[in-house]
């Protein structure tokens, strides 16, 4: 259905992403680029091919959770590094759900990374490129009127719930969801998952060699990063892929 909308000027650009409008007035367009920055922009650098993997593996994400009853803003694919996807207005709390110790939680709490948590932990974040996302519990994110105690709880129940979707859909492709990040927003009063989903955004490790597959390997110059993003690709359409 996406392919019906006709894409008109840029709304907004960030560090990994373009929306456009579109002709639809609740449609946007998002196009995914190559370029790649850790460490709050600090570290800058362009993964060949990145666009095209993480639309290809947020569209199958987001297709997937959609058919498990999840309500998403994804609409459909436009091209290879593009998606349709609702209108909404971006909440600036960022979630976190963590399987698996590591990154900033084995430093915090001085724990030996891929260790397996007894139960997931949720953590909230406020989407600040200035502050460089700190960490808020809800007691900030209420004073300082980022979200209210409704859209709190909501974000709550759909992150731990789409954590148990997605563990699953990464499984089926012989991956590890360590971790991963979410974003939400507000469309006409429904709370929708928006953002992506892709080796930018969830720490991905082989199931059996535990071999990093995301963005660890841009961050960390582990080298072999654009085959990384291939590999999750490759192994997603293998297991969750349809004649397009
Ligand atoms: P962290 O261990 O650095 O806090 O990251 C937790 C998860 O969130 C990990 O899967 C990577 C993801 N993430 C983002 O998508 N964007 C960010 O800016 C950061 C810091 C992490
Ligand atoms: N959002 C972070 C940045 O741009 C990137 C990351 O570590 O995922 O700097």
């Amino acid at each position: 259905m996406g392919g019906a909308v006709v894409k008109k000027g840029r709304i907004y650009e960030g560090k990994a992403k373009v929306v456009y409008e579109t002709d639809d007035p609740s449609t946007v367009i998002i196009e995914f680029k190559d370029d790649a920055t850790a460490f709050d922009g600090k570290k800058r650098g362009t993964i060949g091919g990145k666009g095209e993997a993480c639309a290809a593996i947020t569209a199958r994400a987001f297709e997937y959770l959609e058919s498990c009853g999840i309500a998403t803003h994804y609409r459909g694919w436009i091209s290879r590094r593009e998606i349709a996807a609702r209108r909404v207005r971006i909440l600036p709390v960022e979630a976190v759900v963590r399987n698996v110790v590591a990154g900033s939680l084995a430093k915090r709490l001085g724990l030996e990374e891929g260790l397996s948590l007894r139960e997931p932990v949720f953590e909230t974040y406020y989407k600040s490129d200035e502050l460089g996302d700190p960490m808020v519990n809800d007691y900030h994110i209420l004073a300082l009127g980022l979200a209210t105690r409704e859209e709190i709880a909501v974000i709550e129940r759909m992150s731990l719930e789409i954590n148990r979707h997605l563990t699953e859909f990464f499984d089926k492709a012989g991956l590890r969801l360590v971790d991963f990040k979410l974003e939400f927003g507000v469309a006409d009063g429904d709370i929708l998952l928006a953002d992506e989903i892709s080796p930018d955004t969830c720490r991905l490790w082989d199931k059996e060699s535990l071999t990093k597959l995301d963005k660890d390997r841009f961050r960390r110059d582990l080298g072999g990063v654009e085959e990384a993003y291939q590999e999750v690709v490759r192994r997603v359409e293998l297991a969750h892929g349809m004649a397009r």
